[in-house]
C-alpha cells in the first residue's frame, strides 16, 4: 500500500480563503486590519524563513505586520521593551516572538511578558492553563493546525491510539492534552514518548496515529509503524544538500519513503504540517482583533 499524501499546502489554502473573506468584512465594516507583531533576536536562518513566511502569509491576507529585528546579543531589557511598545500599540493584535532566542534561558521571562490577549502563539501560561481546561484560549499553532488537518482528511482521532513522540511544550506536550480531551477534536488515547523512553517502537506499533516531534530526521522508521496507521511528520530538519542553490533541504523525523509504503495517511516535509501551523497564527492574529474590538469569534468549517 503507498500511503495517501495529506496536503497541508491545500487545506491551508482553503482556510486562508475563508481567513481572507472575514479579514475583507472587517475592514468594511469595522475599518479594522488584524496586525501582528514579530519579534526576531538574531540571524538563525530558519528563524528568518520562518517569520518570512509568516509575515508574507499575512500580507497575503490583507493583514497588517510589523517587524522589529534586534541582534543576537540584544539583553532581556532591550527585548522587553520591544515586546512591551507591541502590548501598548493598538495596531498589534497578536505578538510573535520567535523561537529559540540565542540566549534560551531568557525564553520563559519573555514569552510572559506578553499580554495573554495578544499571545497568538499560545505560550503563555495563562493560555497554557486555559487551554488544559478546556476554557477559551489561544490555542498552539503546530498542534491546533494538526487537528484541523486531521478533521479536514476524515481521519478520527475519537477512540484512537494516538502516539506522539516528542514532548516540547510547542508541541508534543500541547498536542497529547489537546487530543485527550473530549472534544470534536481530541477523544483519542495517547501516549507521550521522549528521549526518555525505552523502545519508541513498542508504543508506536500500538498506535492508529503517530505524530513525529523529535527534530530529528530518522525518528520513525517502517519498522516502527502498523499497516495502515495515520502518520503526521512535524519535523523541520534542515540537511546539507549542494544540489540546491541554498546548500540545504528540509527533511522531517519520519522516513518517507519506507513509511509511505506502510501508512495509510502521511504528510509530507516540507507540504505538510508546516502551512498549517502559519495559518492558525493568522486565525489566533484574527481571532484577537476581533475580541479586541468586542467581536464574536468567528466559525470556521474544517
Ligand atoms: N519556533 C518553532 N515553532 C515556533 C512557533 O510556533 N512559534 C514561535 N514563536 N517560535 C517557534
Amino acid at each position: 500500500m503507498s500511503a495517501e499524501i495529506l496536503d497541508g499546502k491545500a487545506i491551508a489554502a482553503e482556510w486562508r480563503q475563508t481567513l481572507a473573506a472575514d479579514v475583507a468584512l472587517l475592514q468594511r465594516d469595522h475599518q479594522l486590519t488584524p496586525g501582528l507583531g514579530v519579534v526576531l533576536v538574531g540571524d538563525n536562518p530558519a528563524s528568518r524563513s520562518y517569520v518570512t513566511a509568516k509575515e508574507k502569509a499575512c500580507a497575503e491576507l490583507g493583514m497588517y505586520s510589523r517587524e522589529e529585528t534586534l541582534p543576537a546579543t540584544a539583553g532581556l531589557d532591550e527585548i522587553l521593551s520591544v515586546v512591551d511598545a507591541m502590548n501598548r500599540d493598538p495596531r498589534i493584535h497578536g505578538i510573535l516572538v520567535q523561537l529559540p532566542l540565542p540566549d534560551s534561558s531568557m525564553e520563559q521571562v519573555i514569552l510572559e511578558a506578553i499580554m495573554p490577549e495578544k499571545d497568538v502563539d499560545g505560550f503563555h501560561p495563562v493560555n497554557v492553563g486555559r487551554m488544559m481546561l478546556g476554557l477559551p484560549a489561544f490555542l498552539p499553532c503546530t498542534p491546533h493546525g494538526i487537528l484541523h488537518m486531521l478533521k479536514r482528511s476524515g481521519v478520527k482521532t475519537a477512540g484512537a491510539h494516538a502516539v506522539i513522540v516528542g514532548r516540547s511544550n510547542i508541541v508534543g506536550r500541547p498536542l497529547a492534552n489537546l487530543l485527550s480531551m473530549k472534544s470534536a477534536l481530541g477523544n483519542a488515547t495517547v501516549t507521550l514518548c521522549h528521549t526518555g523512553t525505552t523502545d519508541v517502537g513498542t508504543f508506536t506499533r500500538q498506535a492508529d496515529l503517530v505524530i513525529a516531534a523529535a527534530g530529528r530526521p530518522g525518528t520513525i522508521t517502517a519498522d516502527m509503524i502498523r499497516d495502515g496507521a495515520v502518520v503526521i511528520d512535524v519535523g523541520t530538519n534542515r540537511i546539507a544538500d549542494p544540489s540546491r542553490k541554498s546548500g540545504f533541504r528540509l527533511v522531517g523525523d519520519v522516513d518517507f519513503d519506507a513509511v509511505r509504503e506502510k501508512a495509510s495517511k502521511i504528510t509530507p516535509v516540507p507540504g505538510g504540517v508546516g502551512p498549517m501551523t502559519i495559518t492558525m497564527l493568522l486565525y489566533n492574529t484574527l481571532l484577537s482583533a476581533r475580541r479586541h474590538h468586542g467581536l464574536g469569534d468567528p466559525v470556521f468549517r474544517s
